[in-house]
């Protein structure tokens, strides 16, 4: 049977955009910064497989992610794309480019990682695959709250968070974390993204530092750094306004 077609929002005319999402999240996280880009851009927000409405889809891997964002474009005819994601959504856009670079006008890396799972990291990911079985997603969302948000993270954006986190199924979720575990270093691979490029960052992010950010900028041919003051990990949810400036200057980037 063919694989599915990955659910998406599109928005505005244009040049094609694709945010990819994090995790344990869906494309509801991009709402603020689809519609601020789609006054001068097609915006495309996909559900990755295993999330939102894709969640009857499973994915064995970060590359089957990744192809699935190929099929999507090749649905909506669109040959080329401006591809950012945030975090999982960062891992899959690197997956993205290392399979269809001809197909990357630019490349957004937010609050992600080219570092594989040390061992330490590997066994969390178990962890939580036994605690998704144990308890269900909430119990996961949960575990990784304190990681995803900063202290200073205001109530409403807490909420939004934890509603949407549990709101996706074990299946899915199971499925990205067996596929974050088992990523590759995405290193040796970023020198050969010539594309343009930014590496957004909260400063405050403890999951994917700016430290990692700056190693990123340097290896990658094109790229500049663009830092979100007092933002954590999901720094598009907590400085919106910073952040979405910052895609809107990677999009004004010449190819
Ligand atoms: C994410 O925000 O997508 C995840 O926290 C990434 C990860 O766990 O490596």
């Amino acid at each position: 049977m063919a694989r599915e077609t990955l659910h998406f929002v599109e928005n505005g005319r244009g040049e094609p955009v694709l945010l990819l999402h994090g995790f344990p999240l869906d494309g509801r996280m991009w709402d603020m910064q689809a519609k601020e880009l789609s006054r001068a851009a097609r915006v495309i927000v996909p559900d990755l497989a295993g999330f939102g409405r894709s969640r009857s889809m499973t994915a064995a891997s970060l590359d089957e992610m990744a192809d699935d964002v190929a099929s999507l474009l090749d649905s909506l005819g669109a040959r080329q794309a401006t591809i950012i994601g945030l975090s999982m959504g960062g891992y899959v856009s690197m997956a993205f480019a290392r399979r269809h670079l001809g197909r990357v006008a630019r490349l957004g890396l937010c609050d992600t990682r080219a570092l594989p799972d040390s061992a330490e990291g590997k066994k969390v990911r178990d962890t939580n695959i036994a605690l998704v079985d144990a308890e269900g997603p909430s119990a996961v969302l949960e575990r990784m709250l304190p990681a995803l948000l900063s202290p200073g993270a205001s109530p409403e954006v807490r909420e939004f968070v934890r509603a949407m986190g549990r709101s996706q199924v074990p299946s899915g979720m199971k499925a990205a974390l067996a596929a974050m575990r088992d990523r590759p270093d995405a290193r040796p691979w970023l020198a050969t993204f010539d594309v343009p490029a930014m590496v957004v960052v909260g400063s405050e992010d403890k999951l994917s530092p700016p430290s990692e950010a700056q190693e990123m900028v340097a290896l990658l041919p094109r790229a500049e750094l663009a830092l979100v003051p007092g933002a954590g990990h999901l720094a598009n949810l907590e400085a919106p306004a910073a952040f979405t400036a910052h895609l809107a200057r990677l999009l004004a980037m010449l190819r």
